[in-house]
């Protein structure tokens, strides 16, 4: 089939079926599909003043297929317009999928670079192509496919396990970093060099992880952020470290410093990106005001979707967009200011006491509310909010002073969802120490997720599905903790997308 009839095939698909999908659990404002399967988020960037995200995407099912790319555009991260699908699997070399990668501009052009995935006598190659667009919208596949082959790649890694392009310039280079795995299964970016996006070769091993850093590692970023350089990846089956790597999948951030002489990443510190249960592959993107912006997959690889099992046609969002700064050597990330552009505040308290008595905050915990806390724990113990309460059962969020430990929990809460975990997993938690005894919290739900920011800089992200309407939010606390301030408010897209 030549590249239009697949493409056109999707196209045609998502408009004649997009008004099936089932509604229940959308969300209102984070970017979705409008049907079928969604992962990683691919491609981001911006280009001729608007935010361009591409994202893997299988539009005939509520599954994971043979990958596409996806597209919609924004001019603040939170209005998003669909946009034609930009990637169909249509030629040998990626008739197996158009996996994840990065945009670029270069004269005026917008440049894809993603991974084709194929096989040939039962041996799959995963190697690298380019696609190309004069309006950011209809893409044409280079005829020099695959431009990354497996005779670039050599002996440096394993060619079924070479994907997820990260393209960026450095003093008159284009750089291609590249995930692939040793012989003993460790994680390994490599570092490949070309001048003009086409011819490219092996540079360097950017960094090589080992046996504690998890068997493959996915999806890399790469960029300079207040005067460190920042590596990303996702690796699998990352083993446990504290309260960190629960999840089967996990995205860990280096921060460090690229030595240029040999192309090497030295990391000073490392660390999880997201301590929730639904939160992967995230990819960021610089905008012209030189904000660095982080968006992330809201899901999970290894566990059931139950919007999937409802037959409601759809599964997979992307996380609220995050901006990002270094903070004590960390990547800090708080909502960019986007979101609170679309925030209507109708309440706000202050010095409010909590007790061991369950006080009710409000009745409604509406599919878009927004909660902000700053509590003062110098006379409490711990604090535990509760969120869409039903009967005993509902979501909470809990911070203990001792041992520093925020924790967010969907147990027993909604439609259940299993997962490839050795124990079932319903809660996750970070460790985030008191500023001045206070800890800042906000809480944004929409609808089948809830993201928590705390102290502007650490995040728990978790989806979960409601099977009867909860209500309530309900605060109590083991001693006595004040609540300096309270906001209660709502997301509320202040405009369409134009
Ligand atoms: C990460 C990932 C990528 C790959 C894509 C396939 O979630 O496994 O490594 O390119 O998904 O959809």
């Amino acid at each position: 089939m030549s590249k239009n009839k697949e493409l056109a095939r999707a196209n045609y698909f998502i408009a004649e079926n997009k008004t099936s999908v089932v509604m229940t659990y959308r969300a209102h404002y984070h970017l979705m599909a409008p049907i079928g399967w969604i992962n990683d988020p691919n491609g981001f960037i911006f280009y001729k003043n608007e935010y361009h995200l591409f994202y893997q995407f299988y539009p005939y099912a509520s599954q994971w297929g043979p990958m596409h790319w996806g597209h919609a555009k924004s001019k603040d991260l939170m209005h998003w317009i669909d946009l034609p699908v930009a990637l169909a699997p249509d030629q040998a070399y990626d008739k197996e999928g158009c996996f994840s990668g990065t945009a670029i501009e270069k004269n005026g052009r917008l440049y894809l670079m993603y991974t084709g995935v194929s096989s040939q006598n039962g041996r799959t190659y995963q190697q690298q192509c380019m696609a190309v667009s004069e309006d950011g919208i209809n893409f044409t596949k280079l005829s020099q496919n695959p431009i990354i082959d497996e005779s670039d790649l050599a002996d440096k890694g394993s060619i079924q396990d070479f994907r997820d392009p990260k393209l960026f310039e450095h003093e008159d280079n284009y750089y291609a970093a590249l995930v692939t795995k040793d012989a003993t299964d460790c994680g390994k970016v490599l570092l490949f060099r070309s001048q003009d996006l086409i011819d490219w070769s092996f540079y360097s091993v950017m960094l090589q992880g080992n046996k504690d850093q998890g068997v493959m590692w996915e999806c890399p970023d790469f960029f300079q952020l207040d005067g460190k350089d920042v590596l990303i990846v996702s690796p699998v089956n990352i083993p446990k470290r504290g309260h960190e790597f629960d999840n089967t999948s996990s995205s860990l951030a280096f921060i460090g410093t690229m030595d240029w002489q040999n192309g090497c990443f030295q990391a000073e510190n490392d660390h999880e990106i997201d301590g929730g249960l639904d939160f992967y592959a995230p990819q960021t993107v610089q905008d012209s005001s030189g904000r660095r912006i982080l968006m992330a997959w809201m899901q999970m690889w290894g566990r059931t979707m139950p919007t999937h099992d409802l037959g409601h046609k759809w599964a997979g969002s992307m996380t609220l967009p995050r901006e990002l700064a270094i903070v004590d050597h960390s990547l800090a990330q708080k909502p960019a200011s986007f979101v609170y552009e679309n925030l209507r505040i109708a309440r706000q308290g202050q010095n409010l006491i909590i007790t061991e008595d369950e006080s009710l905050l409000m009745e409604n915990f509406s599919d878009v509310s927004y909660l902000q806390f700053i509590v003062d724990f110098s006379e409490a113990e711990s604090l535990t909010i509760r969120l869409a309460i039903n009967g005993s059962s509902s979501l909470y969020v809990k911070y203990q002073k001792e041992e520093k430990v925020l924790t967010l929990d969907r147990n027993k809460f909604g439609y259940p969802i299993t997962g490839l975990e050795k124990k079932p997993l319903s809660q996750r938690s970070i460790v985030t120490p008191l500023k001045d005894d206070r800890l800042k919290l906000e809480i944004f739900r929409d609808t089948n997720s809830v993201e928590v920011f705390a102290n502007d800089r650490q995040t728990l992200t978790t989806t979960f599905y409601e099977t009867e309407k909860g209500h309530g939010v309900s605060l109590q606390a083991v001693g006595k903790a004040k609540i300096d301030l309270v906001k209660i408010g709502r997301i509320i897209l202040s405009k369409k997308a134009n």
